[in-house]
């Protein structure tokens, strides 16, 4: 059986769309089996529409507080009984009623090495402090912000005339390579988490 996933976006949903077409060759290992997003409108939500799965949206101002949004998010995720939950570019922190459930299970993607410039703004942050390398780090997502433990990192080289866009479809590039890649290996021989260590395969 094909390893459950649940994606979570909030955009473009281009890391989605490199999950969804690799999912489409059964030796992958893995499938989409629902996209969730905290907004309506975006082309992440059109991308699993197109490729014929199911979709959700969870908006923080439906609920009265951040918490109950959060517990709705896990209970909409855990209908879909999911093996592995996919954060590909979903802009929001999860909560304790969320990691309570799918800690340990849930992975995210942050467009720069980690430790180096967690949160929203990791290709600028890196192209304003003058980095010469950056990259996509991949992690199993905890309470912090991008500091979960390490499943798989990605460099790619900042030129001199990068602008943030340019650097960031640069970091994309590699990062789509990276998460399609990890994702199968964790649905196909399974991982384990010891301490701040992530180990692939059984
Ligand atoms: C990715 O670089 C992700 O790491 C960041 O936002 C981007 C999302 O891209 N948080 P997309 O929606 O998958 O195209």
């Amino acid at each position: 059986m094909p390893a459950r996933l649940v994606v979570l976006v909030s955009g473009s949903g281009t890391n989605l769309q490199a999950i969804l077409d690799a999912a489409a060759d059964p030796a992958y290992g893995a499938q989409v089996v629902a996209v969730g997003a905290d907004r309506d409108d975006i082309e992440g939500l059109a991308r699993a529409e197109r490729a014929g799965v199911p979709t959700f949206v969870a908006k923080v101002s439906d609920y009265t507080s951040r918490e109950h949004w959060d517990r709705a998010l896990a209970d909409k995720v855990a209908a879909f009984e999911p093996d592995l939950v996919v954060l590909a570019g979903f802009m929001k922190l999860v909560g304790e009623s969320f990691l309570g459930a799918f800690g340990g299970r849930t992975v995210n993607t942050h467009p720069a090495l980690s430790p180096s410039f967690p949160g929203m703004h990791g290709p600028r942050d890196a192209l304003d402090y003058g980095v010469k390398v950056t990259g996509a780090t991949l992690f199993v997502v905890d309470a912090g912000v991008d500091t979960g433990a390490i499943v798989a990192q990605t460099v790619v080289p900042v030129e001199d005339d990068d602008t943030v866009e340019s650097l960031h479809e640069r970091i994309k590039v590699g990062e789509r390579s990276m998460l399609v890649e990890s994702v199968g290996r964790m649905a196909r021989e399974g991982f384990a988490v010891e301490g701040r260590r992530v180990r692939l395969g059984g």
